[in-house]
């Protein structure tokens, strides 16, 4: 598209070879070829741009690193991609507002090593930390094993600075906790998959670095034994930093198949389980979590060094790819339901009937429902799979994603599920905050 090539500040790709990649993000979806890729370096650029796609009536699709599970960042028909991995600015840590100020191009991994360097901890931390960009992480208000503790992306923001319908950046929020002038309008972009404006920059809201872990290892015999000790745990005052588990069909194939340390992985079932509070390492707060835990506690594993801490999680962290590789064609769902529910949720999957495994983060009830066969079922089938699964999470009071986000791969579900008000309310927004209909067209709602 020649007309792009007017724009001030921006590097433009426009030859298919190079336009190819983008149609891809960590989803299985494939989406259209844009009509160019732009990564703009200036606010004048992005003024530009809406200009332009106003008047030419093109979308916007903001993008990331790519590392998206849910099609956000996927390209619609007639669009073009904005890449912001160009987008300028410094990382900028107040520890004495406990707040650090970053553009959407920072790396999630070099904005947690900013904060670390002062003493202080972001905790948000998807799978893709070490690799996904902050403006995708906001976009998609990412979660991570520590939500089980600090909650997702949205909770860590304190202002977000957006690209709007009028062609400028806007900031909305200030750098403090206490701030009540009015509706969290920046919280309606967190999250937002941008379909109300792109996120070009945050300040975030940081507290002081754990200075203790306890990492336990807890093998079960009975898989079902883990399903209650996430309630109960919490119910007693302990509140794990991260509660994972594997079933016992991915940990039979982490274990057959996945790399050195996963061979060594205890157990029918397993549960990984992290402590970070001040004292956690020590005899009475570790007693007191044996006695609560009982007898399912008799294979618990204390990681006794910071090396083999990161083992376990390097085993954790890899699932995803691991599955994915042995099983290329696979739907991986991250569905929702109360912690207090997930026995509930077990015994409605087993008479749902068709063959999942499961894995994630079951101390906040985010489960990792994984379809290996999916690619050998029919279409048609796996759909009702896919909505029986999604009913019965949305049945126990949880919902069909818990950190992925909606994109493109999940909005039909989510159209056909949710509460008709919401999908209203949530239009009016679109048409209210983007009347010409640019941004990220096609995607949520
Ligand atoms: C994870 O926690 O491993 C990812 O969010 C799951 C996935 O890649 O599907
Ligand atoms: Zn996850």
């Amino acid at each position: 598209m020649d007309l792009l090539r007017s724009l001030p500040d921006t590097t433009l790709l426009t030859e298919l070879d190079a336009l190819e990649p983008f149609r891809h993000d960590e989803s299985h979806l494939v989406g259209h070829v844009p009509l160019g890729v732009v990564r703009p370096r200036s606010a004048a650029a992005l003024r530009e741009l809406v200009r332009l796609a106003k008047a030419e009536g093109f979308g916007l699709v903001p993008r990331g690193a790519g590392t998206g599970k849910a099609g956000g960042c996927v390209p619609t028909a007639r669009t073009v991609v904005v890449d912001f991995s160009a987008w300028p600015g410094d990382l900028n840590v107040s520890s004495q507002d406990l707040a650090l100020t970053a553009p959407a191009s920072a790396l999630l991994r070099d904005v947690k090593a900013a904060a670390i360097a002062e003493g202080l901890f972001y905790p948000p931390d998807p799978n893709s930390w070490e690799s996904c960009a902050l403006g995708g992480t906001l976009a998609t208000n990412a979660g991570g094993p520590n939500a089980c503790k600090y909650g997702m992306t949205r909770h860590w923001v304190l202002s977000v600075d957006a690209l709007l319908e009028d062609g400028g950046i806007h900031t909305f929020g200030i750098s403090s906790v206490k701030s009540n002038a009015g509706p969290a309008l920046g919280q309606l972009l967190i999250g937002s998959e941008g379909i109300f404006g792109l996120i070009v920059g945050a300040t975030l809201r940081l507290t002081p670095l754990p200075r203790e872990y306890a990492t336990l290892l807890l093998p079960v015999a009975r898989w079902e034994d883990l399903l209650d000790l996430p309630g109960r745990l919490c119910g007693a005052g302990y509140l794990p930093s991260a509660f994972e588990f594997f079933d016992p069909a991915v940990l039979a194939e982490l274990r057959a198949h996945g790399p050195e340390e996963a061979r060594r992985l205890p157990g029918e079932a397993l549960a990984i389980l992290e402590f970070d509070e001040r004292g956690c390492t020590s005899e009475p707060f570790l007693e007191g979590l044996l006695d609560l835990l009982g007898p399912v506690a008799d294979g618990l594993e204390i990681a006794s060094d910071e090396r083999q801490r990161k083992g376990i999680w390097a085993v954790r962290r890899m699932t995803s790819a691991f599955l994915k590789e042995r099983h290329p064609k696979k739907v991986s769902e991250d569905i929702v339901v109360p912690r207090s529910r997930l026995r509930e949720f077990f015994a409605g999957l087993d008479r749902l009937g068709f063959p999942s495994v499961s894995y994630g983060h079951l101390g906040d009830g985010n489960l990792h429902v994984n379809l290996l066969a999916a690619g050998e079922t029919d279409p048609a089938l796996l759909e009702r799979q896919l909505m029986d699964l999604f009913r019965l999470a949305t049945s126990l009071g949880g919902t069909l994603s818990g950190e992925h986000g909606i994109g493109l791969a999940k909005r039909d579900a989510f159209l056909a599920l949710s509460d008709p008000a919401h999908i209203q309310t949530l239009r009016a927004l679109k048409r209210a905050m983007d009347p010409a209909g640019i941004f990220n067209p096609g995607k949520v709602i």
